[in-house]
């Protein structure tokens, strides 16, 4: 029997009937609660505070400011439903992430206009990429919830408890689905904080879950910034601490959870090389730069903000992508021609244009596209440092905007020592028509990620994490279970 129009059918009776708003036109309430305890709540302090769309710097709405207290409340609203959620059948889990997964496909429109309006990223990404790999990660992990122990054979696999997930402003749907997904499946309940530039989805993520019928308490998701972080990776009823940002935050965390007994992952930055060999087919060369470093304005904890160019290619790839870049399109978040969007804040916008400056007295020679950039708003062309060297900081630090460095090199053994030479760890990309030396190559690169001749791409089956400071841990595919799981022999 086909499904009536706007509704999704289940098996199990349940039906799904959106409101007509969220199918129809983009609604975005006057503020947001609190999720807690399955109910949206006025934070105990009463304090909110704005959100606004960087594109056009407008408040797009007020989101509650949650302090300690309401963190508490959520923790032990997260803890009653834990009991029950854990002794679940199963399979009875994986139907309530299924829902999830289906309204959020059934609502993917609204999602990623307001993904667009609140983070500034172009409609074509959150459109093609993050509400689609968003829900396949709850589609991919509710799979998952009835096969835990054909997928650790041999050993017992027992839930962790409360989950305390704090994610970053770049990718906020899917950052929400990476932590939110396998914490439930493997039978976790969470407390999640998003970002405070980011809210709006998470709270939209919220309705769904309202929606699908998930037992009050085992999502609760709380707004605020990095006190409201703190509150929920420090509060002492909290098992398993699962955070994504900058290193330095991350540092923070690693220590104030020394000496306890919680487990933790930590997704932190990143500097990656994208390294291009004479032989690679160039112009697709210069395509994978362009994603690898333009994407999400470089908001991009694995991007390629490092090139490395074999030397006897180096001029004919930068003049490629100098002409590349001309054709980037900076503007309009929602006008699906639109290439680089808004930079997200106001204070990213002054860390990327302090590196520039850094960039310059370094030595750097700074090149920008010549394309036009709106009055209001936060923007930044399209930028790459020539004649840089290893020891700059436009080389070493994670910029986090649309700006490469580029470096060239000699011998594939050049390549790797350079490719190594930061402290972090978390992606690579090799091009070169030879399989041996990208086998080889990814033997070399100490990062959790290579990807040979394409970039940035992504799947809920493959694990994702980092080296060195960049992080602790992995998320994604069976690793990611096991980082919300006890195993036990
Ligand atoms: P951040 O690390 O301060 O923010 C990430 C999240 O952590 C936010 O939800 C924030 O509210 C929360 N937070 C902040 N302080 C906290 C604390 N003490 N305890 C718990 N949670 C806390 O990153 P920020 O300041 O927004 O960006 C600064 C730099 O960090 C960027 O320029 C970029 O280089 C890097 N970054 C890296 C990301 C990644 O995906 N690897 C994501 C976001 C930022
Ligand atoms: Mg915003």
């Amino acid at each position: 029997m086909a499904a009536p129009e706007n509704k999704l059918a289940f098996d199990d009776g349940w039906q799904y009937s959106p409101a007509p708003e969220s199918t129809g036109h983009i609604k975005i309430d006057k503020r947001y609660e609190l999720f807690i305890g399955g109910k949206f709540v006025a934070p105990e302090k009463g304090k909110y505070f704005d959100t606004i769309n960087p594109a056009t710097e407008e408040r797009l709405s007020r989101v509650a400011d949650a302090s300690a207290l309401d963190v508490d409340k959520a923790v032990k609203a997260a803890r009653k439903a834990y009991g029950p959620w854990s002794r679940l059948k199963a399979a009875e889990r994986g139907k309530y992430i299924y829902r999830i997964a289906r309204i959020m496909q059934e609502r993917s429109r609204e999602f990623a206009v307001i993904e667009s309006l609140d983070g500034g990223k172009p409609i074509r990404e959150s459109r093609d990429v993050d509400i689609p790999l968003a829900t396949a990660h709850f589609f991919y992990y509710a799979g998952w919830a009835d096969k835990l122990e054909y997928a650790f054979p041999g050993r017992k696999v027992k839930p962790l408890g409360v989950a305390g997930q704090v994610i970053p402003w770049n990718f906020p749907m899917l950052m929400a689905s990476w932590k939110i997904a396998p914490a439930l499946a493997c039978g976790n309940t969470v407390v999640l904080k998003p970002a405070e530039t980011t809210p709006l989805t998470a709270m939209k993520l919220a309705e769904a879950i309202a929606d699908a019928g998930l037992p009050p308490g085992v999502v609760n998701i709380v707004t605020g910034a990095g006190d409201t972080g703190a509150a929920v990776v420090t509060h002492p009823d909290v098992d398993k601490v699962a955070f994504t940002g900058s290193t330095s935050v991350g540092r923070v965390i690693q220590k104030a959870l020394a000496g306890t007994n919680k487990k933790y992952t930590l997704e932190l930055g990143g500097k990656a090389a994208n390294i291009v060999f004479a032989d690679a087919a160039i112009d697709q060369a210069v395509e994978g730069i362009v994603t690898g470093i333009f994407f999400n304005q470089g908001h991009v904890c694995c991007a390629g903000s490092r090139l490395l160019v074999q030397e006897s290619v180096a001029d004919e790839v930068v003049q490629k992508l100098k002409d590349r870049m001309e054709t980037l399109i900076v503007g309009d978040p929602l006008d699906k021609n639109t290439d680089i969007g808004a930079i997200n804040s106001a204070s990213q916008l002054k860390t990327i244009e302090a590196y520039l400056a850094v960039g310059q007295e370094e030595g750097g020679t700074m090149y920008q596209s010549s394309c036009a950039v709106p009055d209001k708003g936060y923007w930044c062309r399209p930028t790459i440092f020539t004649d840089v060297s290893q020891s700059n900081r436009v080389v070493q630090e994670e910029i986090f905007g649309p700006v490469l460095a580029i470096q060239t090199f000699r011998t594939f053994d050049e390549a790797v020592s350079k490719a190594n030479n930061t402290p972090y760890g978390l992606s690579g990309g090799i091009w070169t028509d030879k399989g041996a030396k990208i086998f080889k190559m990814t033997q070399s690169i100490r990062a959790g990620v290579v990807w040979a001749n394409t970039f940035n791409k992504f799947d809920p089956a493959s694990p994702f994490g980092g080296y060195k400071e960049s992080g602790v841990g992995r998320e994604g595919g069976l690793h990611g279970l096991g980082a919300y799981l006890k195993l036990e022999a």
